[in-house]
């Protein structure tokens, strides 16, 4: 699997013992490999992948991590072995601490966290989503309403933004039945504020000290109070609702029948904002983006859209006849992976596929680089939704595409966003075209804790 270890820069790969092979290491003495680092995180992973194979370690600052890029050990950490690689005191969980606090996204694992895992998992079984798809359907009505004085003007709307509100206002009116009015700009503003003091850390740990570090601090609180107001109102009006926040306080552990402690309901909420509204905004702005950039893929899609629709607001029932509108979610979250990097922390030494992977280990799992394997994608820069059908996904390995992660820690929130992504594309395109200005460059993707379209998609709104 590692056919391409290069040789220059890395130790050689030897064997180690119990006859496991040494993973091979980027010299970290090579101010060349952190200039490159720094300047572009993913090309320079995307290219080491290249040059070195599907796994090998590299430093940041001096701490080692394991990157793995094969579908075979993404399945070896995150679902055979996923009690041997935990959360805890990962490098990138250990870095959001404070925005996360011990809600789910950062939970170190073990039987603390199956425990909580498993008392909030059936508020997010896949049949509690239709309860919130008129959320998701008036959200974006809204949206298309606010977009009025730009429509077949050339001014251009910053999809992104306005993509990040309604996604919010869909997140929020789903956990607590509530208008989050004027304050889901605040919201917007403190979130973006967190990825990029968080996102920039990665590549410049020196940035987080001072000025920065108290903006990350001033950003948290303004999330935290945000999401308190809501959940202190739920208690101090005792009201009784069907939303997840409703569901959330009603569950109870299986083991002693309780309920969640404030503390924990609170970071539990947050974590699901935060989790829900980043992820499915970058999602659907670059599904916005490669549409308008790919006109058959437009085309094809509009007649999707205007056949099984038929000019009707589509419904839950509707989504599985929309194939081809969710092969385009699909290649979506395969180019533009929103949540692309995660990491667990080895908790015993382990033979990975032939490799000694050491007790205490960061292992780094990056879904941008395997989501272009040249084993498993064809022209992988391509956007073809059609790589999704049946016929092309046979014989693909699962882990070779895990957007939502995979194993006992895959995203709870998966059915409700792939719900979301395909209700918001079926609702605009009803209505209008979203059209390319002239001109304009190429989107680039900034690398913060999540992939966010860099200064947004804008785009130009025509009525069909
Ligand atoms: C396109 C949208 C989304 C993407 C791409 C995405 C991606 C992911 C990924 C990759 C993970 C696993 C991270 C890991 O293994 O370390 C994850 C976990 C999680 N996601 Fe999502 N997510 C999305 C939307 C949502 C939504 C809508 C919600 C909530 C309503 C949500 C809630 C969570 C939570 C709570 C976790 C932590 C689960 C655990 O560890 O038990 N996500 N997500």
């Amino acid at each position: 699997m590692n056919s391409s270890a290069g040789s220059d820069s890395f130790e050689q790969a030897g064997r180690g013992r119990r006859g496991l092979k040494t993973v091979p290491t980027v010299n970290p003495w090579d101010p060349r490999n952190l200039i490159a680092f720094r300047r572009d995180t993913l090309d320079f992973l995307t290219k080491s992948r290249a040059r070195y194979g599907d796994i090998f370690k590299f430093h940041i600052f001096g701490h080692p991590m394991i990157m793995i890029n094969h579908p075979d050990y993404v399945e070896h950490v995150l679902v055979h072995r996923a009690d041997k690689y935990t959360k805890q005191s990962a490098f990138i969980f250990e870095l959001t601490a404070p925005v996360l606090g011990n809600g789910l996204i950062r939970n170190p694992g073990g039987p603390a966290y199956t425990r909580q895992r498993n008392m909030m998992q059936p508020t997010f079984r896949p049949n509690t989503v239709p309860l919130f798809v008129q959320n998701m359907i008036d959200e974006t009505v809204l949206m298309m309403d606010r977009w009025r004085p730009l429509v077949d003007t050339d001014r251009v709307a910053n999809i992104t933004d306005d993509v990040g509100q309604t996604a919010l206002r869909i997140v929020t009116r789903s956990l607590f039945s509530a208008d989050v009015g004027e304050s889901a700009r605040d919201f917007e503003l403190a979130f973006a504020e967190a990825n990029n003091v968080i996102g920039t850390f990665f590549r410049r740990p020196l940035s987080m000290l001072g000025l920065r570090r108290k903006r990350l601090r001033t950003a948290t609180e303004q999330m935290k109070s945000f999401i308190s107001a809501f959940v202190e109102r739920r208690i101090a009006n005792q009201e009784v609702r069907d939303d997840l926040l409703g569901m959330l306080m009603r569950a109870t552990y299986e083991d002693d029948g309780a309920t969640m402690s404030m503390k924990q309901l609170h970071d539990e909420v947050l974590n699901l904002v935060i989790a829900a509204f980043e992820t499915t905004t970058s999602g659907i702005s670059w599904a916005f983006y490669l549409i308008a950039t790919h006109p058959e893929v437009e085309r094809r899609f509009l007649e999707e859209i205007d056949t099984k629709l038929q000019g009707r607001a589509p419904t839950y029932g509707d989504l599985n006849k929309l194939t081809y509108t969710r092969m385009i979610v699909d290649e979506t979250l395969r180019l533009y992976s929103p949540a692309y990097q995660t990491m667990r922390r080895s908790v015993e030494e382990d033979d990975m596929h032939g490799y000694r992977i050491p007790a205490n280990m960061d292992i780094y799992l990056n879904s941008h680089v395997t989501h272009r394997h040249p084993a498993f994608w064809d022209d992988a820069e391509k956007f073809d939704p059609e790589r999704f059908t049946p016929e092309r996904s046979a014989g693909r390995p699962k882990h070779a595409y895990f957007p939502f992660g995979s194993g006992p820690r895959v995203c709870i929130g998966k059915y409700f966003a792939l719900a979301e992504l395909q209700l918001i594309l079926a609702t605009v395109a009803q209505r209008f075209r979203l059209v390319v200005p002239p001109d304009q460059a190429p989107m680039e993707a900034e690398q913060l804790i999540t992939l966010h379209p860099k200064d947004g998609v804008r785009l130009l709104v025509r009525s069909r």
